[in-house]
């Protein structure tokens, strides 16, 4: 048996089938050529699958909303809700995948890039082929909806990467901007995707917008050196100027440190998380056990997510 403490771990509570979906993942990307399939598997291999965050999420958010997890397979609901956990998790490699590309990253999760691994061009097709395996799973789901919020949740995607690389001096001085792009970027998958569960489940737009709401906090996250130049003024420029030059990095963290930008970072982080939990708080009562374990286990991920920006 589990401990009192395992019992409330997120990643405890749903290892088994976490690990399930990471052995469909790795069927699924199988290709015609064998150096797409060892391309498109490559995050996907044995101890390359990274922490998992989505698939936990998201198989957490389904019991927080609907019945419990001992059905496993049997149950079909929980199966549909499987494969959208695995659909997203291949659209977030995806999306790395392609980022990579275009950062031109040698490293990520601590190994090789894969295009540093196997080149640009292999990379970009490996990234494309997720994307288009992910869609053709959606489609198997039979719910246009769903296909519709993982659509938009690449749109977000795409623009979010857009509006980074486009960024104007004006526009690295705005918080809206910084917002927006963070939410594209970070928090538009996670959210569409909670959605599409709550969607799945056939739930009531009340739910299938707390579940939406509570992804929507869980990924957004800010920039303190912004809250710095409220502060200084002086910020601006450098801020409007970027971070390429390793001087600018160097006076924006003295200004950082005088400022409170750090502090204000740590309690809108704070705020995010304490909405996030109450999405959860705001979902029907239960009395079943399951739920209720898997709404906490919700609210303590996001309360691990604020302490990231510490
Ligand atoms: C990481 O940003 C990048 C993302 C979270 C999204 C990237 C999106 C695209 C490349 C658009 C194409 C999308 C698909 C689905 C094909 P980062 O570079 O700021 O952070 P990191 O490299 O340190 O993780
Ligand atoms: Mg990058
Ligand atoms: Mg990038």
């Amino acid at each position: 048996g589990l401990t009192a403490k395992e019992q409330l771990d997120p990643f405890v509570l749903i290892k088994d089938e976490v690990s399930e979906v990471t052995d469909r993942l790795r069927s699924m990307v199988v290709a015609e050529v064998p150096e797409l399939t060892s391309a498109a598997g490559y995050f996907f291999r044995a101890g390359a699958e990274g922490k998992r965050t989505c698939p936990t999420v998201l198989l957490l958010m389904a019991s927080a909303i609907s019945m419990g997890i001992a059905d496993g397979l049997e149950n079909k609901p929980r199966a549909r809700h499987m494969h959208l956990a695995e659909i997203t998790e291949m659209i977030h490699i995806s999306s790395l995948i392609h980022d990579d590309v275009l950062d031109d990253a040698d490293t990520r999760r601590g190994m090789d890039s894969l295009n540093f691994k196997v080149g640009k061009k292999f990379a970009v097709l490996a990234g494309d082929f997720l994307l288009f395996r992910a869609f053709s799973a959606a489609v198997s789901l039979d719910n246009t909806e769903v296909v519709s919020l993982l659509a938009t949740a690449v749109n977000n995607l795409v623009t979010g990467e857009l509006m980074q690389m486009s960024i104007t001096p004006a526009q690295r001085c705005s918080m809206d901007y910084y917002l927006q792009k963070t939410y594209y970027k970070t928090a538009a998958l996670i959210s569409n995707s909670c959605k599409a569960i709550a969607v799945l489940a056939e739930q009531t737009t009340e739910v299938q917008a707390l579940a939406y709401q509570y992804g929507r906090h869980l990924g957004i996250v800010t920039a303190p050196i912004l809250f710095a130049m409220e502060e200084f003024p002086e910020v601006h420029e450098i801020v409007e100027q970027g971070f390429d030059d390793p001087l600018n990095v160097k006076t924006a963290l003295k200004y950082l440190s005088k400022s409170q930008g750090i502090e204000r970072t740590r309690s809108l982080a704070a705020e995010h998380a304490k909405l996030a939990a109450s999405a959860i708080d705001d979902l029907l009562d239960s009395e079943d056990q399951v739920v209720l374990n898997s709404r906490q286990a919700l609210k303590d991920l996001a309360q691990k997510f604020m302490r990231r920006t510490k």
